[in-house]
């Protein structure tokens, strides 16, 4: 009798957590016992890719904890209104000193180096580096053209490193540092119909690992946030299969995906306790996550048999693949 109540409380919990969790559980050990967002009050904080989605939204979050900001993407006039709303969402706390609006092009790798002395003698300091900005990928491996590939290389794993090792010597010298990055559910198994993209982001996991042995003896940490489906402009922006045509689609609001506000809180989370890596998806994403980590052999079987749906959605067109 003992052992089936047992049985029943294990099952009630692990369908709980299975229909209502929507991150790792490190992480949610941590936002219930761990450090806040608001613990990172006063740091310096630079975000790449904020002029929308996942990093507009983690602009608000550490703003509203009191951070310093660096708004960095292309679209400056769209960064602009992303630190007047910075400035309202810290209520009082920063003023417009306290924001540096700083353009930047990832692919103009020259100017890495440049920009963040622009930065560094506008603060003096960097405490936490978001390589946040980047693009997905939509189009079946056979169909897509070598120089997408490039290009999704290109932005998505050339330009955070090349960011990074722009900031390394300046965090070394100030005596250490923080950063983090926005890889993706599809830096941890196989996506079908986004195999650049996940390659792409399969690379940061393996660059920022052993960035951080690297770099660990200089004070350096390293934050990998793994966000599943997300709204934000991800689609309207999204390579597709041809060279420099979007994808075009606006994500609808009927969509099962995490809104960018919960990803950027979970990420707030995981920035203020300097978590090596995060899952920031509920399920069936993040058991997948578990599975892979855990049991790479059964996982890669049954993706073999369960991703033929998503290839076929891909192949049909249809954008909605969750
Ligand atoms: N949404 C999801 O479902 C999801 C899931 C997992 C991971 N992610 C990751 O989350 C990150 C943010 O994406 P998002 O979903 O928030 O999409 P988003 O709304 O399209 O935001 C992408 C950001 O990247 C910037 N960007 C793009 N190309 C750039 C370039 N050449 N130079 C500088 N900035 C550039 C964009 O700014 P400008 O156009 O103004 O330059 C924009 O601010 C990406 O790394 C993405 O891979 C997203």
């Amino acid at each position: 009798m003992e052992m089936l109540l047992a049985a029943a409380v294990v099952v009630i919990i692990g369908v709980i957590l299975f229909k209502y969790l929507d991150c790792d559980l490190t992480l949610l050990w941590n936002i219930k016992f761990g450090k806040q967002s608001s613990d990172l009050v006063g740091k310096v904080v630079w975000i790449t890719g904020c002029s929308s989605g996942i990093g507009e939204a983690l602009a608000y979050e550490f703003a509203s904890a009191g951070c310093r900001l660096v708004l960095s993407a292309r679209r400056e006039n769209l960064l602009n209104k992303v630190k007047q709303k910075c400035i309202e969402t810290s209520r009082g706390a920063l003023t417009s000193d306290d924001i540096l609006v700083q353009p930047l092009d990832l692919l103009d790798y020259n100017s890495h180096p440049s920009v963040t002395e622009t930065v560094f003698k506008y603060f003096k300091k960097v405490d936490i580096l978001v390589n946040n900005a980047g693009r997905s990928q939509r189009g079946l491996i056979v169909e897509t053209a070598l120089e997408v590939d490039r290009q999704v290389f290109d932005l998505d794993l050339l330009a955070p490193i090349s960011v990074t090792k722009a900031i390394l010597p300046y965090m070394i010298k100030q005596g250490g540092g923080h950063i983090m990055c926005t890889s993706s559910v599809a830096g941890k198994l196989g996506a079908p119909g986004s195999a650049s993209y996940t390659a792409a982001k399969h690379g940061i996991q393996g660059f920022f690992d052993t960035l951080r042995i690297e770099c660990a003896p200089d004070s350096i940490s390293i934050t990998m946030a793994c966000p599943g489906p997300v709204f934000s402009e991800a689609l309207v922006h999204a390579f597709t299969s041809e060279p420099n045509k979007k994808l075009n689609v606006e994500m609808k609001k009927s969509w099962n995906r995490m809104t960018a506000e919960r990803c950027a809180y979970l990420m707030g989370v995981a920035a203020a306790n300097k978590l090596h890596e995060v899952w920031l998806t509920p399920n069936p994403e993040l058991f997948y996550c578990y599975l892979f980590q855990y049991i790479p052999y059964f996982a890669k079987k049954i993706a073999v048999k369960l991703g033929q749906g998503r290839a076929n959605k891909v192949k049909a067109g249809i954008a909605d693949l969750h």
